[in-house]
């Protein structure tokens, strides 16, 4: 007879639509088979912190409750704050955690950079690991899709229909920047389905001339309205990233790039008026889709199934059209997907006429 496991589970990096989904999934999963699930709370601060935080969770903490229909995270989450203690430090800080709770394993539900990072505390105090891929920004590497993108993308696209209407109404060029750090594909994706005219992603340089140019084209076809998508991991024209903060770790945080764009095309076009909408963090608090569910449960049951069958050290993926699994070393080797600049989502887009930049 199979042995009992304990195992935890927790949510790390920024938070996005369809993590509670995967919560009951791998509850659901291991209950199944009789082992008891400790939520981990915060991040990885439930372990790392004494007094440790978790509760024990089953199914009826799911079965009767909305949350698994809910975005935002059951179990809250740690977004690059991290207290920067040597990695041995939080290692065995994180080890002691798990030894005090007794767990088998720990499923971390987190980006490239909580791979990373958990990756290391668990390699550092010898726990087993698997990870499942979420983010709004679709930028963790091999799976190619993560829980939460498609979730953001149709707050996005929702958006830009919204900002579409009024824009037509009051002739002007609307902005709608949207997060995604240093990848467009959330920009680009959003922006596609969303129709826009202009589509600005960190991997393809741009011109501001050429985005005017655009807006004459439009205005020459005898329409007077637009709408311009950008990310907000865009630089200035003369390569400035544009940021209005610092997070924990130092980084900068992302924002402003919106309002760049329209004084430039301010000051070189007066024919649209112009105002800037920063989407912000309801891109992460969309209605999980039923792709991010049916992700969730996808990933969820195959990361219970992996710690069942003895392996660890993995990242669960969606790779031609198909669940499988990958090494955690693998995907921290890869680091951060950016945008494919020859993709078919940049190629459509081109070919229907949106600016996206210029790809030599
Ligand atoms: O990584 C997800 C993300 O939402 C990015 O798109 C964004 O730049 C960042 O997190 C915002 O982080 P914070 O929640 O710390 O403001």
């Amino acid at each position: 007879m199979e042995k009992a496991k304990k195992i935890g589970i927790l949510t790390s990096g920024g938070d996005c639509a369809g993590l509670n989904a995967v919560i009951r999934a791998v509850v659901n999963a291991a209950s199944l088979r009789g082992w008891t699930v400790y939520g981990i709370r915060n991040g990885t601060d439930g372990l790392t912190e004494s007094p440790r935080e978790y509760e024990i969770l089953t199914v009826e903490n799911f079965s009767d409750t909305p949350w698994p229909r809910l975005s935002g995270s059951y179990l809250g989450s740690l977004n690059k704050g991290v207290k920067m203690e040597s990695l041995a430090e939080m290692s065995r800080r994180f080890g002691e955690g798990v030894k005090e709770l007794g767990l088998d394993a720990v499923i971390v539900v987190g980006g490239d950079g909580s791979m990373n990072i958990t990756g290391n505390y668990c390699k550092g105090a010898g726990i087993k690991m698997i990870g499942i891929p979420k983010t709004i920004d679709n930028d963790t590497p091999i799976t190619e899709f993560s829980v939460g993108f498609n979730s953001a993308c149709q707050v996005c696209t929702t958006a830009i229909d919204s900002l579409e209407l009024t824009a037509r109404s009051h002739h002007r060029a609307l902005i709608c920047e949207v997060m995604g750090r240093d990848a467009g594909h959330l920009a680009m994706q959003s922006a596609l389905a969303g129709q826009a005219d202009v589509c600005l992603v960190p991997e393809i340089p741009y011109k501001i001339d050429n985005v005017i140019k655009k807006l004459k084209e439009i205005k020459a076809s005898g329409r007077s309205h637009a709408v311009i998508v950008v990310s907000e991991g865009i630089k200035t024209e003369d390569g400035q990233h544009l940021s209005a903060a610092k997070n924990l770790i130092g980084e900068a945080v992302y924002g402003g790039v919106g309002q760049y764009l329209s004084a430039e095309i301010n000051k070189r076009y007066g024919d649209f008026q112009t105002r800037v909408t920063t989407l912000g963090h309801v891109q992460r608090s969309g209605v999980p889709s039923s792709f991010d569910r049916l992700l969730a449960a996808m990933f969820g049951a195959e990361a219970v199934d992996l710690l069942a069958r003895g392996e660890s050290n993995k990242m669960v993926v969606w790779k031609d059209g198909k669940i499988s699994a990958v090494s955690i070393e693998e995907v921290v080797k890869k680091g951060t997907t950016l945008l494919d600049v020859h993709s078919d989502y940049v190629k459509a887009a081109r070919a229907i006429g949106m600016y996206v930049g210029e790809i030599d």
